[in-house]
């Protein structure tokens, strides 16, 4: 029997998909993985009912569909301040996952540095790993999360090619400030790397925060490949719709690797999804006051509960920190939580390169009922953890 591949045994199975499973097994709320339970907006499900019927249904051109770049295109020049054309700026992608993996497949060589802060999004490492790059750890340091600028430039100093920034951030929920944008393109500019955005909340930022687009910042367009998707926008995980923005000498790069890697996203989805980009700018806003008012929801129930935790200024998790609790191993705290507490929250360990175990991420894109249920369920957290602990934890 031949053996697979090293580069498969280097890393595990999703830490986030497993917890999924361990929440239907016990009937658990899920708010580990990171997906609303609420539909697109009805304009955007009446278009793909229609192109269920009308078609295409055949592949589309492989980079995307002319009429979806063209939307695409007049959204995101109007959100980045950015000049864009259809042709020459955009790749479409099966989601903002392949978009990342194929940026780092065209920026990276085997064996090239590749900076990812930590926490991270877990695909990352495994995304450098696919590609042989080698990933260097920088630490967004808990609770508030920011980064030490020295260690930043340290990273750069070891001859980094690219840096991958997820903003807002998954699972810290920081929005960089345009500050720490600067500093980073200064640096970018200085060791001449390319900067992977993964900018999948670029619409969910809580007020006064803002997202500032990594790819807008003076001199950063031509190194800059601004990855998203439609996923977490038009609460549509499901139709895998995302993108690469960047300019005419990557696309040209990134066209090929994506054709070679999947040929091309869906084409009726990509028909049906010109109706959401083509939404008006109240739409946008709306999501802002959706998702802020869950936040609200959400944050009150984990007060009211006694529990501590870091308020994101974007995305939709939360970090909460469980060391009060006395558990060695945040796993078994989390496999523990969805059988006794009957809600599913993500070790944090499983997003860190660091040994932090205290950490547990919980996702809010659910509806309120959801939110409620499961805010309900976590007031009992604190007592029934402690008298655990008190008998020992894992
Ligand atoms: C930071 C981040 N990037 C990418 C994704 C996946 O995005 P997509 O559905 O566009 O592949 C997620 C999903 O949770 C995410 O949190």
């Amino acid at each position: 029997m031949p053996k697979t591949s090293r580069r498969t045994g280097s890393f595990g199975e999703s830490v986030i998909r497993g917890m999924t499973r361990i929440a239907s097994q016990c009937d658990a709320i899920n708010l580990s993985q990171g997906f609303p339970d609420f539909d697109p907006p009805e304009p955007v499900l009446r278009a793909a009912e229609r192109a269920a019927r009308e078609g295409p249904h055949q592949y589309a051109v492989t980079w995307g569909a002319p009429n979806f770049r063209a939307a695409l295109a007049r959204k995101q020049s109007r959100f980045m301040q950015i000049p864009l054309d259809a042709d020459d700026n955009i790749v479409v992608t099966c989601g903002s996952t392949e978009a990342m993996m194929v940026s780092m497949m065209t920026a990276c060589n085997p064996g090239d540095k590749v900076i990812i802060f930590s926490p991270f999004y877990e695909n990352y490492a495994a995304d450098a790993i696919l590609c042989g790059a080698i990933p260097i750890h920088v630490e967004l340091r808990p609770p508030d999360f920011s980064f030490d600028p020295d260690e930043l430039r340290r990273a750069f100093e070891l001859g980094t090619k690219a840096l991958v920034l997820c903003n807002p951030s998954n699972p810290s929920g920081k929005v960089f400030t345009r500050d720490e944008l600067l500093f980073i393109a200064n640096l970018a500019e200085e060791f001449d790397a390319f900067v992977l955005t993964d900018e999948v909340y670029e619409h969910i930022v809580y007020a006064p925060h803002q997202h500032t687009y990594f790819a807008s910042l003076p001199g950063m367009f031509e190194r800059t490949f601004s990855c998203s998707s439609l996923s977490k926008t038009f609460s549509m995980t499901g139709w895998r719709l995302g993108y690469i923005i960047a300019s005419l000498a990557v696309i040209n790069e990134a066209r090929k690797v994506h054709d070679f890697l999947t040929v091309g996203a869906a084409a009726p989805l990509q028909e049906a999804a010109v109706t959401a980009l083509e939404l008006p700018d109240s739409y946008y806003q709306e999501l802002q006051t959706l998702y802020t008012e869950k936040r609200t929801l959400f944050l009150r129930y984990l007060d009211d509960a006694g529990l501590h935790y870091t308020e994101p200024d974007g995305a939709y998790y939360v970090m909460v920190d469980i060391s009060e609790f006395g558990w060695k191993n945040d796993t078994a705290f989390c496999e523990w939580m969805a059988r006794e507490i009957g809600v599913a929250a993500v070790p944090g360990s499983s997003f860190f390169h660091e040994p932090v175990n205290h950490l547990i991420r919980l996702h809010f894109a659910k509806r309120s009922e959801t939110l409620k249920a499961a805010g309900e369920r976590l007031l009992e957290l604190r007592n029934k953890a402690s008298k655990v602990s008190a008998n020992g934890a894992p």
